[in-house]
């Protein structure tokens, strides 16, 4: 299995896929098209063309596996201090417990690390706690709850 660089705009298609098939094995109800909709995807690409957005494939014979989106962006009160936000990661079922998910972030790393990001950043949702068993092992700490209101 391979690690490489999405490359956009072919791949958004299959990136949309696995970014599906996420979202159903996590919410059965809910529909991607509006949650990841047109308007992601082309932020994502247009991050992409400026260097702030990160999209790597893991790929098995030519068919991609596993993605992670990394997003990079300025501490908004010190512009010199730049975070590097892990969006999502995704691996499919079959291919889990292999070390995909790790050798992607390991990747995502070193493209963080050139472009000075100092403070790496992951979101869990309150619905999937069993990502922790995946991050708290590898030096992430649950430092803060993100709490969210309609308005
Ligand atoms: C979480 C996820 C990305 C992990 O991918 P993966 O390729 O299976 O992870 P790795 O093989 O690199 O696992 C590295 C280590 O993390 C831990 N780990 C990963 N998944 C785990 C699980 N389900 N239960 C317990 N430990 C787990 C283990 O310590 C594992 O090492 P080991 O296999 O040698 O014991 C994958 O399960 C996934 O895609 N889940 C659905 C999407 C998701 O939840 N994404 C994270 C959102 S924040």
């Amino acid at each position: 299995v391979e690690i490489r660089e999405a490359s956009l705009p072919d791949e958004l298609l299959v990136l949309r896929q696995m970014m599906n098939a996420y979202l159903v094995e996590f919410d059965p109800e809910s529909d991607p098209a509006t949650y990841w909709d047109d308007g992601y995807f082309a932020a994502c690409q247009e991050g992409a063309s400026r260097g702030a957005i990160q999209i790597l494939f893991a790929v098995d014979a030519a068919v991609p596996v596993a993605f992670i989106i990394g997003r990079i962006e300025d501490l908004w009160y010190r512009p010199s201090l730049k975070l590097g936000h892990i969006e999502e990661i995704y691996v499919v079922p079959t291919y889990r417990r292999r070390g995909l998910a790790k050798s992607l972030l390991s990747r995502l790393k070193l493209q963080f690390r050139d472009r000075d990001v100092a403070t790496m950043t992951a979101l869990v949702h309150c619905l999937n706690p069993s990502a922790l068993l995946f991050w708290l092992p590898i030096g992430f700490e649950i430092q803060a709850y993100h709490l969210f209101a309609p308005l």
